[in-house]
């Protein structure tokens, strides 16, 4: 990548330095969290799972009544800033935001009176997975705070950002979110369980985002003869799993050896989560 720190952006429909962005104090985005975002990886160039991440972008777009973009065009804008960075043959993550746009003052919670240009942001970042897939990683149990529309991808993601910061606090990775006594999925990932060889996650609802990779990787399940149901997991289960693994675009399929400081089976990961990593692999790299 020529300049990490002043990638070559989207914004606004022209293709810009990021120094050069400048965002109103008036942006519904920065006001009230008015807006949707995804964030796709590029293995070696090539995106895995655009249409999925576009489609739910653009349900997202519909779920808040954000009109005038085309979500389907930021398959464009991404391959442009993998290329336009000189990240064609890398791996990455873009990331796209977009806000109901700025709102003449008084400042008021209702939409704008008069139509908004949406604001749309996108940017590239090299990115390497994070966490070591053959040791795992710890998570803690936390409250799910967060709002009962969960499955729209909000660019509010402040319930989230506390739950993983007490996670970071904790020397752990994720938190797993815990609403009415379901582990539902954790703070920017999914969260499956294997109990008595049967590959477990929650239900799609509007309480956890209808994630892309958890859709992989129960794909992946049936084509490997694995079963796997959408069932709710119970906190109090939890330390009854077989194996658990968080999914999601940056993690991937990541092993959990250890959840609030108790070790997951034998602290190590499991064969279910390693096979199902192994399809993972062949399936997104190129
Ligand atoms: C709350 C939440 N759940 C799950 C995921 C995983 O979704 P995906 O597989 O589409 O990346 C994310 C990703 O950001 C997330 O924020």
């Amino acid at each position: 990548m020529k300049d990490p720190s002043n990638p070559t952006v989207y914004f606004n429909g022209d293709y810009v330095t990021k120094e050069s962005v400048s965002i109103s104090p008036d942006d519904r985005g920065f006001l009230f969290g008015d807006g949707v975002y995804e964030v796709v990886r590029s293995y070696g160039g090539r995106i895995f799972g655009l249409d999925a991440h576009l489609q739910r972008m653009h349900n997202g777009l519909c779920a808040l009544q954000i009109r005038g973009i085309d979500a389907a065009a930021f398959g464009e804008v991404c391959e442009q800033l993998l290329a336009r960075n000189d990240l064609s043959q890398e791996d990455a993550l873009v990331y796209m935001q977009v806000t109901r746009g700025v709102a003449p003052p008084p400042r008021r919670h209702a939409f704008p009176n008069v139509p908004t240009r949406p604001t749309s942001y996108a940017v590239p970042f090299p990115f390497q997975s994070k966490g070591d897939v053959t040791k795992g990683v710890k998570v803690i149990t936390a409250p799910d705070i967060r709002w009962a529309r969960c499955d729209i991808k909000s660019v509010n993601l402040l319930a989230n950002c506390l739950a993983n910061q007490r996670a970071q606090e904790a020397g752990a990775t994720e938190a797993i979110l815990v609403r009415d006594g379901v582990a539902l999925e954790a703070t920017a990932s999914c969260f499956f369980g294997v109990f008595r060889g049967v590959v477990r996650t929650a239900p799609k609802s509007n309480y956890i985002l209808p994630s892309i990779t958890r859709q992989v990787t129960l794909d992946l399940c049936r084509e490997a003869g694995i079963t796997a149901v959408e069932a709710p997991i119970f906190l109090d289960e939890v330390a009854s799993a077989d194996e658990l693994f968080l999914a999601g675009t940056t993690l991937e399929i990541m092993p959990i050896v250890e959840v609030d400081g108790r070790m997951v089976g034998d602290g190590r990961p499991g064969p279910v989560q390693q096979r199902l990593y192994d399809l993972f692999v062949q399936r997104t790299r190129p």
